[in-house]
């Protein structure tokens, strides 16, 4: 198939733009350099290319609190780039198939995180304006879709761990955040301190379980939503507990700072729908995920 990557350069764009060239496909990656997507003329020169599948990646954001900190931005970027891209599909490649990332800080933490919710309540203050962009996207796709025809998938992802993170300095997820710590901790005696007070729980997919389910959902699935989660959730203290025990560092030296912004308290996604169009979705055991991760990140420290 030809297929058309936005947010080719980032942690999931490399590894899925891998994955499908190794399958065989003709890949376009599209990243910020080449493709600056809050320009809407940017995509023209794809124009000619018959593409089977967008796959849109691409987004502007990172995590810890830059979202608290870039509302207006992130409100301007996000809804420029999806709105292009929408308009570009409906415009020059109806004949494709789009897949776009959610994102579980969507919904609404005090509903159940089960697909129907996508657009229900309000999602949480600090994530609101990024969420809600998100939300914008999945409702472009069902008013194209409802309109023209148009064939989408949006995927919800929980937080994605593995190795290939970004190594610039930029702020990490949590889990990201957690290894670098601990392993400094480690090399060089610095105080582990963790935000909140580790009682917060998470879910982590292994990068490359997401990588080869959305493949395989974009084939199987159209005009749906449907969440990727582990289906099961852990305590910050938890990660901590088994990241330390990989590393060697004694998990009782790590401090916690209660009054540094945690986020929601939990964020488990319904797995449900997933389960029931994949069945035999196997994922990697967190005990080796995290030592893959470890591995990586040692080898790797910004
Ligand atoms: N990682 C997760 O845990 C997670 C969880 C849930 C959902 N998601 C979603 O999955 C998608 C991929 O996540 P990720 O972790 O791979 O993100 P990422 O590493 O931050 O990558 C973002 C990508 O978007 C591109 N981009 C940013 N601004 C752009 C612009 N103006 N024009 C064109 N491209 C632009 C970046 O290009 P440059 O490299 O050139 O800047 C990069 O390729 C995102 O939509 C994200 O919301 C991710």
């Amino acid at each position: 198939m030809k297929i058309l990557v936005t947010g080719a350069s980032g942690f999931l764009g490399t590894r899925l733009c891998g994955s499908l060239e190794e399958a065989g496909h003709i890949v376009a990656r599209l990243d910020s350099k080449n493709c600056d997507l809050a320009v809407a003329s940017n995509l023209d020169c794809y124009n000619g290319s018959r593409f089977d599948q967008i796959f849109h990646l691409a987004a502007w954001t990172r995590a810890g609190d830059f979202c608290l900190t870039h509302p207006g931005e992130q409100w301007i970027i996000n809804q420029q780039m999806n709105t292009n891209v929408l308009a570009w599909w409906h415009r020059c490649q109806p004949q494709a198939k789009l897949i776009s990332m959610g994102t579980s800080c969507a919904y609404d933490p005090r509903l159940e995180l089960v697909e129907e919710n996508y657009l229900a309540g309000k999602p949480i203050e600090s994530l609101f304006t990024y969420a809600m962009t998100k939300r914008m996207l999945y409702a472009g796709l069902l008013s194209l879709h409802q309109q023209f025809g148009l064939t989408y998938l949006h995927l919800v992802p929980s937080t994605l761990y593995g190795p290939g993170y970004h190594t610039d300095g930029r702020q990490m997820h949590f889990i990201f955040d957690l290894i670098q710590k601990i392993l400094r901790g480690k090399a060089y005696g610095e105080p582990v301190v963790l935000w909140g007070d580790g009682y917060q729980s998470r879910e982590v997919v292994y990068i490359d379980d997401f990588v080869r389910v959305a493949s395989r959902l974009s084939i199987d699935c159209e005009n749906d939503t449907v969440n990727v989660g582990a289906g099961t959730e852990f305590t910050i203290r938890q990660f901590a507990e088994l990241i330390c025990e990989y590393v060697g560092f004694s998990a009782d030296s790590i401090q916690y700072d209660t009054g540094r912004y945690v986020g929601a308290r939990s964020k488990c996604l319904s797995i449900g729908k997933l389960r029931r169009l994949v069945p035999q979705f196997g994922q990697v055991p967190l005990s080796v995920g995290l030592g893959r991760t470890i591995e990586w990140c040692q080898n790797h420290r910004s």
